[in-house]
């Protein structure tokens, strides 16, 4: 890929993306798109359109302007808020995509699309969940994200399109803020564990999801496009894990930074029943055997990390003995 295109560049994987692919790619050359304007964190440098991927004819239009060879088709409505609205999930996560092949069916680009362990369900085995098992979630957000696994599939074995994805777990994340997901309270736990010492959780003790930081899956988003493509045997929807976390084993981490943290709990029916449909860990050996993945953060890297950056950016002093 030379000349790239990213939709729903202003969101939480977004924001860490553009500047990723403008590192290693060149800045001019990875246009951000999203209906917002550029998030603060993305420095207002870096070519921006405002984009509604949902509208077939703009989204060609800006493919074409800009020459793209590549789409990291972004946009999506998330778990927790495609609850809260079915429709508009389905016209957003099933539409934009199906806009995206198409146009880079025309066009020739290649497209990487996330999916997620929300494209699993009740009946898959859960702890661990196979590369290739039994798909039925029982979400909005689960049955648009299969769809569209086997969406990327068809236009590659139909079309030869370089179609590539995976399905990224909860994600970590300091820069900027998640968009409404069932694994939202391990990044707003930080915050609160800084600001308040203590935290309120939707989601009980003990419910155990794949969760991975931001740099991992960003990370894994540039080596799976850039992998050799004679090596991939699944190409859309790689499992890949990192941290099997649940609230309680998460604040015991926090604890050993902040020993005065306190969690408590208010479970959220419908975000409880979402998270408690999904895997307690995945299966990555087709990702590290077909193209070498390997997560580098563990609970403990990725809990100093995030509290250094987040002291950082709330404008907290750095904790003792911090920077030797
Ligand atoms: N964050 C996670 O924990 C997580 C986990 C698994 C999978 N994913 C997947 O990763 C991808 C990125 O997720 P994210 O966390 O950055 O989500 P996010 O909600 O933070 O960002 C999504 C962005 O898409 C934009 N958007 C929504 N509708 C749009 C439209 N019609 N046209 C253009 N832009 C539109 C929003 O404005 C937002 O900036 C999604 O496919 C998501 O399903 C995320």
């Amino acid at each position: 890929m030379k000349r790239i295109l990213v939709t729903g560049a202003a969101g939480q994987v977004g924001a860490e993306l553009v500047p990723a692919l403008r590192s290693a790619y060149g800045e001019d050359v990875v246009v951000g798109t999203d209906l917002r304007e550029p998030p603060p964190e993305l420095g207002g440098s870096g070519p921006w359109t405002r984009l509604d991927c949902t509208d077939a004819a703009a989204l060609a239009e800006a493919v074409r302007r800009h020459r793209a060879d590549g789409i990291y088709h972004l946009a999506a409505i998330l778990s927790a808020t495609a609850e809260a609205d079915p429709p508009k999930a389905y016209r957003v996560n099933m539409g934009a995509l199906f806009n995206v092949l198409e146009v880079a069916r025309v066009e020739r680009c290649a497209v990487f699309t996330p999916s997620s362990i929300a494209a699993f369900g009740a009946g898959t085995p859960a702890d661990p969940a196979p590369q290739d098992t039994l798909q039925r979630p029982s979400t909005m957000y689960g049955v648009t994200k299969v769809a569209g696994e086997l969406l990327c599939d068809y236009y590659f074995t139909r079309y030869g399109l370089d179609t590539r994805g995976l399905r990224y777990p909860g994600l970590i994340s300091y820069v900027a803020p998640p968009g409404g997901g069932t694994t939202d309270y391990a990044v707003q736990i930080f915050y609160d564990a800084l600001e308040h010492g203590r935290y309120r959780c939707f989601l009980a003790a003990e419910t155990q999801l794949d969760m991975m930081y931001m740099p991992d899956a960003i990370r894994a988003s540039l080596e799976l496009m850039e992998a050799d493509p004679a090596r991939l045997r699944h190409r859309n929807a790689f499992n890949i894990a990192a941290l099997q976390l649940t609230p309680e084993r998460l604040a015991g981490a926090l604890r050993r930074h902040v020993p005065e943290f306190r969690i408590e709990y208010e479970v959220d029916p419908v975000r409880q029943r979402i998270a408690d449909s999904w895997p307690r860990r995945l299966d990555d050996t087709a990702a590290r055997e077909e193209w070498g993945w390997r997560a580098r953060y563990d609970l403990e890297s990725m809990t100093d990390d995030m509290l250094r950056h987040l002291r950082v950016k709330l404008g907290l002093p750095a904790a003792a003995g911090a920077g030797h």
